[in-house]
Order: structure tokens, then sequence, then C-alpha cells
């Protein structure tokens, strides 16, 4: 709860004056019957006239109007301060989300993740907004409403007491069914964002592979799992409408009965009747309206539950305990100590185990392996996308544990493996790299990763508007944009994970000879499936299940390690009979 309060600060007026003047509303609600019952047994039961119907109904119409200034007003106080609070609280969300690690992100489904920032956000501003108009409207009415029953007739009033009791018990059994409804029904709103999510933004690859059927197939089934569990929760709701109804109606009947007799008998007026009988229903309406906050209260709190797993989370990988944040990434030396790595910690297996390598300043290193032999896993320890297990990663002789993040992730470019471009034009989503960059300095490096040349080509050139994620470029030009973005960091230590792997080999070569002119301090970390790819490198690591079984050149390795003539072999035998 404390948490909260910061959202509730800033707009702290708001949320005491809404209720206030929700509180003129509910004053105005029940000096109302009052006044009409005076109407009725003095106006036209004593006979005192037109004069004193006129001047009590005008008394009403200036009662009406205040209360409706109340309600108007409190009603947009509740708006202003649950829109902002959601406001506040989304941003945050949003905020804290953009600071997962790689490996907080993979605990959480994207669509799952959007759910809570919209959907659930949502459930919660609008439970402020109830709260604040209903919070003390609904036991202001209430207490009012009961004193002036009583007051007026206490046998009478006796008749409510009965009825008070058994709703009670309705409404908190009700409430006890419904909140764990409302949690499973959260969480097929979540399976079905996810399904959404990741059809939509693999399309593409839904079409090819002709999956439409069996995509529309989970979608309709995620859809209909939705449905069934959201009537499952409502179900509840729509029961709960005619109980309270039931007993309204009933109460009301009772109230009509006996108070009927008592006017015949001469111990009520039948404009206190009146009275009693408006009274009777506001007791019940903010019995409901009770209900009802309790309702969707327990719906909110699921929401509120699953916002607050979002911030509770662990960011697992911070920079708070780093003892050099001011240092940058000068030299580009590597060295991985005793690394090992694995992703699931209860994992017996590790990922990458015993990593022993050193990397000098400005050396080529390529890293060669079967798919699933570790190579992402072991470069994406550099800029510390995942942290190591055991061991220590250095870069320049420091820990990067102790570099600020931002300082070992500019000196750090990597173009990871499955990459992507975002949508607006070529020159902005280069300039990602580095937003002061002037468009010469652009053109240079695009030059360099060999994209200059197509990007020219296109009509609008480099202000071509990209899809999303690059739809509308080639495989192999992606890449090369993507290795350029990555080179207007200019950084230090350049870390390509198979991001060549659509480029031709002839481009492929003029991108490696553009590297040699223009990077020669830069150390390069290539890793790549084709050996023609590494086979110029200063030396050449060959990872083969989490293990490096051979360090050295291309002419050492050909020699003393076997799996890496294997792979190779296996890459000339090809081309041959090809
Ligand atoms: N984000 C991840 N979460 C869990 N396991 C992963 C993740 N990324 C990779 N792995 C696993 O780690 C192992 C090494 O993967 P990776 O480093 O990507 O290999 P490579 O790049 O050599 O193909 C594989 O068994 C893979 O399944
Ligand atoms: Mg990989």
């Amino acid at each position: 709860m404390r948490r909260y309060w910061k959202y509730i600060k800033p707009y702290l007026s708001a949320f005491i004056i809404g209720p206030i003047l929700m509180i003129v509303e509910v004053i105005g609600e029940v000096v109302m019957p009052r006044l009409l019952s005076n109407i009725i047994d003095k106006g036209v039961v004593d006979e005192k006239g037109i004069p004193f119907i006129i001047a009590m109904g005008i008394t009403m119409v200036i009662t009406a109007l205040i209360m409706m200034a109340g309600g108007v007003g409190g009603a947009y106080f509740a708006i202003k301060a649950s829109s902002g609070f959601a406001n506040d609280l989304r941003k945050d969300l949003y905020k804290k989300i953009q600071d997962f690690s790689f490996y907080n992100i993979d605990q959480y489904h994207t669509g799952s993740l959007i759910t809570r920032l919209t959907n659930d956000i949502t459930q919660i501003q609008n439970m402020i907004q109830m709260l604040m108009r209903m919070a003390l409207r609904a036991p202001g009415m209430l207490i009012g409403a009961l004193i002036m029953a009583f007051t007026m007739n206490r046998r009478l009033a006796s008749v409510i007491l009965v009825v008070i009791p058994l709703l009670a018990l309705a409404i908190f059994s009700i409430m006890r069914i419904a909140f764990p409804r409302f949690s499973v029904m959260q969480k097929k709103l979540d399976a079905l964002n996810t399904t959404t999510q990741e059809n939509l933004t693999n399309i593409r690859v839904v079409k090819s592979f002709v999956r439409e059927r069996f995509e529309e197939e989970k979608f309709r089934k995620a859809n209909l799992d939705l449905k069934e569990n959201a009537l499952r929760a409502m179900k509840v709701v729509i029961f709960a409408m005619p109980v309270m109804t039931i007993a309204m109606n009933i109460t009301t009947l009772a109230v009509v009965w006996f108070g009927g007799n008592q006017v015949i008998t001469g111990g009520m007026t039948s404009g206190e009747l009146t009275a009693f009988v408006n009274y009777v229903v506001q007791i019940l309406m903010s019995l409901i309206m009770v209900s009802f906050i309790i309702l969707n209260g327990s719906r909110s709190l699921a929401s509120a539950k699953r916002i607050n797993e979002v911030i509770n989370t662990d960011i697992d990988l911070t920079d708070d305990m780093a003892q050099h944040k001011d240092i940058t990434v000068n030299q580009g030396k590597i060295e991985f100590k005793d690394v090992c790595f694995k992703y699931y910690k209860n994992n017996e297996k590790w990922v990458l185990e015993n990593i022993n390598l050193v990397i000098n300043p400005g050396e080529t290193v390529g890293i060669i392996g079967s798919t699933g032999s570790g190579k992402s896993s072991l470069v994406q320890l550099i800029p510390r996308l995942y942290d190591v297990d055991q061991g220590e990663v250095l870069v320049d002789d420091v820990n990067v544990k102790d570099y600020s993040l931002k300082n070992l992730r500019n000196g750090v470019g990597i173009v990871l493996q499955k990459n992507v471009l975002f949508s607006g034009t070529i020159m902005e989503n280069l300039k990602w790299g580095d937003e002061e960059a002037d468009d010469e300095e652009v053109y240079k490096w695009a030059e360099s990763a060999q994209a200059h040349g197509f990007i020219t080509s296109f009509p609008d050139g480099y202000n071509t508007e990209l899809g999303q994620g690059g739809v509308n470029v080639s495989g192999g030009q992606k890449q090369r944009l993507c290795i350029a973005r990555a080179l207007l960091k200019k950084p230090k230590i350049l870390i390509l994970d198979d991001s060549t792997s659509a480029v031709d080999t002839a481009t492929e070569a003029r991108i490696r000879e553009s590297f040699n002119n223009v990077l020669k301090d830069t150390t390069k970390i290539i890793i790549a499936q084709r050996i023609s790819s590494v086979i110029e490198a200063d030396k050449i690591v060959v990872l083969d299940d989490g293990k490096i079984v051979g360090i050295g050149t291309h002419d050492e390795l050909l020699n003393s390690c076997e799996a890496y003539a294997e792979i190779y072999y296996s890459q000339t035998d090809r081309k041959v009979t090809a």
C-alpha cells in the first residue's frame, strides 16, 4: 500500500475534493425524501396551500441543483485523480520493464506484459474512480438514511435490520467466489494476448508455413477459453444483481404493508410513509453499491497483484555494485577466466563450462562451432547481457560487473543473431548507434558495412521507411544495416553474431576488407557458420558443447583440432561437389 502513496500524492487535492463533493450529493439525497413528506403532509393533507407547496418545491429544486453540482464535481475529480494515478503507474511499470535484464525478459511473455501495462492498470483506474465516487457515498447514504428512518419510526425501521445481515452474508459469499474467478480470467486474457502478439509479429512465417488455420484454431481456443472464464466470473455478478433487487422489493413490500397499517390506525402520516419507503430504497441501494465496490474490488485486486509481480521482480543484473562506474572501455582487451554459465539455475548441465580465453586489443577473433554449442551465449557475457555463474569476464582487465552498464555497452557493439530494425527511416535507424552523427558520418559507416550502395539505390535513399522489424529489406540488407548501426557506435569491441549469414561471400569479403582498414584498433569477434568468414582471423576459437576445444589460427587448427578440421572439410567438400 505504501508504494502507491507516490501515485496519490501528486493528485492529493483531487483525491480529497472528489469525495467531499460526493458527500454534498449524499446530504441532498438524504434530505430530499424529508422535503417530499413535508409537501404531502403539510401542503396536501393539512391544506397549508399552494404557497407552501411552491416554497417547498423551490427548496427541492435548489437542493437538487446543489446535489447535481456535487455529483458532477465529484465525478470530475474522481476521473482526474484516477487517470493521473494510472498514468504515473503505467509510466513507472514501463520504465521497470525497460530496466529488465535479458534473464528477466525470458521470464515473462510479451503478451502478458502488455496486458499488465494496459488492461490491468485500466482495471485499477476504474476501481479508484468508483471508490472515489462511492466509497463515501454508499456508507454515507446508508448511515444517513438509517438515522432518518429510525428517527421517523423506530418500529418500522427494525424491518430493515432483518434484511441487512442477510444481504451482508450474500455479499461476502459473492466476494469469496468471485475473486479466484477474476484471477483466472486475467490469466486467460494474458494467454490470448500472447497468442495474438506472437502471431501478428510473425504473420509472415505463419503464412509461409501455411499455418493460418492452425493459428486460427489456437486463437479460437484462447478466445473461447477467455469467454468461458469471463462468463464464469461474470455469472457471479449477474447472479448478484437479481438477488439484490429481490431483497429490495421484498423489503419495500414489507415496509408498505406494516407502514400502511400504521397509517390507517393513525400511527404514521402518509407523507412519512412515502419518505420512509424512499429511505428503505436508499439503504438497499447503498448496499448494492457496496457489493459492487467489493465485486469490482476483487477484480482489481487480481490486477493489482499482477502489477505488483512486475514491480517486485528483482532485476538480477544492475550496475549498483559497480566499483568503477566512471571508466570506459579504452583498449578492447577481453579475458574469460574459468567462466561457467547456464540459463536455468536449477539445470545441472552448464551451457558454457570452464571457458578460458584472452583476446587482445585490435585482434580479429573468429568463433566456430555447431548450433547450440554456446557461441551466442559466450559473446553475450561480454556486454553483460547475462551474468556469469562462475569465474569472471574482464574487459581491459576490469571485471565487467565493475563498469556502469552504460559505459560497458557503449564500448561493446554487438549485432545480435536475431536482430531487428525499428519502424522509421533508414537514417533514423542507423543513428540509433550515435544520435549526434552527421549524415556524412552515417554514409561513411554504411559504406564500411557495404550498405551505402543498396541504400542509395532505393528511390528514397536514406529516407526509405522501414517496416516494423525491417521487413521491406532483404535478409542480407537487414544484416548490413544492423552492422552499420553497430559501427556508428564506434565501439572498442565489435561483436558480430552470425551477422553476415545472409550476405553473399563476395560482399562479405568486402566487409572484412573494410574492417581491416577502418577498424584497425577495434577488437572484432566474428561468429560464423562458414569457415571462409573467419579464415583470416588472428585466432579462431572452436566451441563444442559449451567447451573450448581449440584455439589457434586456421593452419594451426587444421592440424591440431579434429572438430575444426571436420567442419572445414565438410564445407570444402560441399564446395567441390556443388
Ligand atoms: N535465452 C535462453 N534461455 C534458455 N536457454 C537458452 C537461451 N538461449 C540459448 N539457450 C540454450 O543454450 C545453449 C547454447 O545456445 P547458443 O549460445 O545460442 O548456441 P549457438 O549460438 O552456438 O547456436 C543451447 O542449448 C540453447 O538451447
Ligand atoms: Mg547463436
